[in-house]
């Protein structure tokens, strides 16, 4: 029997989210039902339901989720009902070009659920990043399901499902930070934050965390920067050379992915140095920047997606470490809210008052 259940819908560019009965089919093949317990209010839902991911609306939104498994179809082994999992976006294939090099965290074929999820009425749903769990239930593919130690509790553990998860491996997978490194990072919400602590864990002695916001640059504080910069009011660039000698940093992360933000990644760093996008840029968006400070600054121009994580490899060793009191995870949960608050949600992020609302389940 199919499910029938809450869930927050964006049915138009800019409109508001409603609170809409979601029609969750039993799963099929290679597919999971599982129950939402928590789900983390990401920048990417707000992006979404600005029309600036794609037009396919209505989105069921919300991607940030832990739960419990309800069902499984045919075929599936890695979980079962009753399993604590951290959902994620990026379900490697095993086949395709990367995964067949070794190289599974860029997979270039990630899968869904193959069934739709729809309204009363039969509208098919496009759920956000592939999982839509703004939901009591929601319908993913087996693979999305990572099981981690269910003694962590499900708003913290969901965090690692998107932002989070984004902001630690951009500093620890894709820019490779390692110890006595100096790291920037530009944008300091849930991803710039877990950026910090990333490069934090990873050894790095000077962290510079930039944002416009006073606010965020105390908590950025607290997450493990060495050094904050107010960019509304002081050019990061020029700060961020003066408090690495001159030179700039070894790695700079772009947590907000807009042109001007990468410039300054890009000149504030040493050369040979590392810039890292994790912020998602808009389809509106183009860089202009002289080819030759290009060839001439050397070093690497990375993107990061999901902080090139392997769920299977990095979720249970990231609760790990929460579980010994070495990864404050729970700090990123600003408040607890109900399905019903998504909207207000939203209208504090942009606000800067929070790092993430959690929908509690
Ligand atoms: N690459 C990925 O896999 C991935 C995953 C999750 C989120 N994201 C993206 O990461 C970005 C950040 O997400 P979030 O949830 O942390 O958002 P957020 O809204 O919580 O944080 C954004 C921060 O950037 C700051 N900011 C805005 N403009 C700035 C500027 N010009 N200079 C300096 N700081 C500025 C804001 O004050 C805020 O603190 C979004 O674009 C989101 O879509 C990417
Ligand atoms: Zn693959
Ligand atoms: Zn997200």
């Amino acid at each position: 029997m199919p499910y029938e259940v809450q869930g927050v819908i964006a049915r138009g560019k800019g409109q508001e989210v409603t609170l809409e009965t979601v029609v969750v089919p039993d799963p099929g093949p290679g597919e999971a039902v599982v129950n939402v317990k928590a789900c983390g209010v990401c920048h990417t839902d707000l992006h979404y339901r600005e029309g600036g991911i794609n037009d396919d609306f209505p989105f069921l939104l919300g991607h940030e989720a832990a739960g419990v498994v309800e069902a499984v179809g045919e075929g599936v082994t890695d979980v079962a009902p009753g399993d604590f999992v951290i959902l994620n976006w990026r379900a490697v294939c095993g086949q395709c070009r990367a995964c067949l090099r070794g190289r599974p965290w860029y997979c270039f074929n990630t899968h869904n659920a193959a069934q739709r999820m729809t309204l009363k009425d039969g509208t098919e749903l496009s759920p956000a990043l592939g999982i839509g769990a703004f939901l009591e239930k929601t319908l993913v593919a087996a693979g999305q399901c990572t099981k981690v130690s269910a003694e962590a509790p499900a708003e913290v553990a969901g965090l690692l499902g998107c932002g989070v998860m984004a902001g630690l491996g951009a500093a620890m997978n894709t820019g490779g930070v390692t110890r006595g490194d100096s790291v920037a990072v530009i944008g300091c919400g849930g991803v710039g934050d877990a950026a910090v602590l990333g490069a934090a864990l990873a050894g790095a002695t000077r962290i510079i965390a930039v944002d416009v916001d006073p606010r965020k640059l105390e908590w950025a504080r607290g997450f493990g920067a060495t050094d904050v910069v107010n960019s509304a009011e002081t050019d990061p660039v020029e700060a961020i050379r003066s408090l690495t000698g001159g030179h700039g940093a070894d790695v700079v992360i772009d947590a907000v992915g807009r042109p001007e933000t990468y410039k300054q990644a890009f000149y504030a760093r040493d050369l040979a140095g590392t810039v890292v996008l994790v912020g998602v840029p808009t389809p509106d968006m183009t860089l202009d920047l002289p080819l030759l400070d290009v060839f001439g600054r050397g070093g690497a121009l990375k993107s990061s997606w999901y902080g090139d994580c392997l769920p299977s490899r990095d979720f249970p060793m990231l609760i790990d470490l929460f579980l010994q009191n070495r990864l404050p995870l729970d700090k990123f949960v600003s408040e607890r809210i109900g399905l019903d608050q998504v909207e207000e949600a939203f209208a504090k992020m942009h606000r800067g008052e929070v790092l993430r609302s959690v929908v509690v389940l």
